[in-house]
């Protein structure tokens, strides 16, 4: 049965070749202070951050810059930016980058103001913001994780070797956000196929998960084939546009919180996954294909109608003379051939994960309920270890 749910999304969204043009319409939305909030250097490479300057310049704004946001964007940094932006005074936060320049911003948003230490009170006890929020608008260069549309925001603590999200309400998330296909053709091969595979996993927590004659299951098929198609065509030329603005706009549908009204969500492969980030401050998408395809075959006789609904219409698996579980299990077939396309990887070992790690990630890992099986500690142990 459907779930019950509210669904309202405030984030605007500019799209396409011309869509920097959107902040002259939406920055004088805002007062004159721009925290301008940005990675290593790459929007400097591509001449994105030169551009960005001279529009804020025209639109007569104070820029305080922010830079060196990292990937798995560290506490210390988010310290360092949010009394940058109380000290300022900052109007508008402006995060240009990939998932971890957007998810850093909404972080600062909520903590800049906050007079507790904000890794306590919004990572470690996950409670709400009760303090006034900065806005957030992004521009975002690289592909994958939704965050350009969505409260979530995820953050590392390298002492405790703890990286944990939290998911905020809609008054964290962009108030707009700019997406140019074109921004993203500069990304590393495999910065961009871990991307796509962080896509991927998305949509593969919502759809095995309970409620599963939901109309957001036929969304996501449409979503998953469309990725798997656009994919193969960007992998042999990264500059297709058609493609780019596709992965694009399936990322950003994958993870803004539409597809997963009314069903229970799983996520156990982003929390594996966060806490072996932990651990190894690896790349993202990797973590994730790493372990998707023990968990998956773990899980299989658990949602066993859903794994073969997944391999016919997915894969388009012929399901004559076969078995339920042979059908099913030749759709895990299917998606191990594609991430070995996109060259993901396929073990945390090539991660820098070693045997003696694994009861920490176990312990770094939230179990949550809402999949086809709850998880042990014991359970979450085994599919590392199977893994490895
Ligand atoms: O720092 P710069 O120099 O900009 O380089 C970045 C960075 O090294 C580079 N890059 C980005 N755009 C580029 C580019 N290089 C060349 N050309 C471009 N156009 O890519 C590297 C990685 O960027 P990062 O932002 O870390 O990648 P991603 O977008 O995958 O973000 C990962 C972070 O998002 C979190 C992850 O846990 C991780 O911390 N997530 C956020 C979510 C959310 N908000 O809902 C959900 C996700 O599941 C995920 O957990
Ligand atoms: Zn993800």
């Amino acid at each position: 049965m459907l779930g019950n749910f509210k669904y309202s999304n405030p984030t605007a969204l500019y799209f396409g070749e011309n869509a920097l043009e959107g902040l002259h319409q939406e920055l004088p939305r805002y007062g004159k202070n721009i925290l301008l909030v940005y990675g290593g250097g790459s929007i400097k490479a591509s001449g994105l951050y030169e551009e960005i300057l001279a529009i804020l310049k025209k639109e007569g704004k104070t820029v305080i810059e922010d830079p060196g946001v990292m990937p798995n964007p560290t506490v210390e940094k988010l310290l360092e930016g949010s009394r940058l932006a109380r000290e300022h005074q900052v109007d508008l936060i402006l995060a240009v980058g990939g998932g971890s320049v957007c998810d850093y911003a909404k972080a600062v948003s909520v903590s800049a103001h906050c007079s507790e230490d904000p890794w306590t009170k919004y990572f470690l006890r996950m409670d709400d913001v009760d303090n006034p929020i900065i806005p957030v608008g992004c521009i975002l260069t690289m592909v994958g994780t939704g965050s350009e549309m969505n409260g979530g925001t995820v953050i590392t603590h390298p002492e405790s070797k703890l990286k944990i999200g939290h998911v905020f309400g809609e008054n964290v998330y962009p108030k707009f956000s700019v997406l140019n296909p074109v921004l993203t053709y500069t990304i590393p091969r495999r910065q961009m196929v871990a991307g796509f595979f962080d896509i991927f996993s998305h949509i593969l927590e919502q759809y095995f998960s309970g409620e599963d004659d939901n109309t957001s299951d036929y969304l996501m098929e449409g979503l998953m084939k469309s990725l798997i198609h656009s994919t193969r065509i960007a992998l042999n030329d990264p500059e297709n546009y058609e493609a780019r603005s596709n992965i694009m706009w399936t990322a950003t549908w994958a993870l803004n919180s539409l597809v997963g009204k009314g069903k229970s969500m799983d996520w156990m492969v982003h929390m594996m996954g966060q806490s072996i980030g932990g651990y190894t401050n690896a790349t993202h998408g990797m973590t994730l294909s790493a372990i998707s395809l023990a968990y998956y075959r773990y899980l299989l006789p658990y949602g066993l109608p859903k794994f073969k609904r997944f391999a016919q219409e997915v894969w388009h698996v012929r399901p004559e003379g076969k078995s339920d579980e042979e059908i099913a299990l030749e759709g895990l077939h299917a998606l191990e051939r594609y991430m070995t396309e996109l060259g993901v990887a396929l073990n945390i070992t090539e991660l820098g994960v070693t045997e003696d790690m694994l009861d920490g990630i176990v312990q770094g890992t939230f179990i949550l309920n809402g999949g086809y099986k709850v998880l042990t500690p014991e359970e979450v142990r085994q599919v590392l270890k199977a893994s490895l």
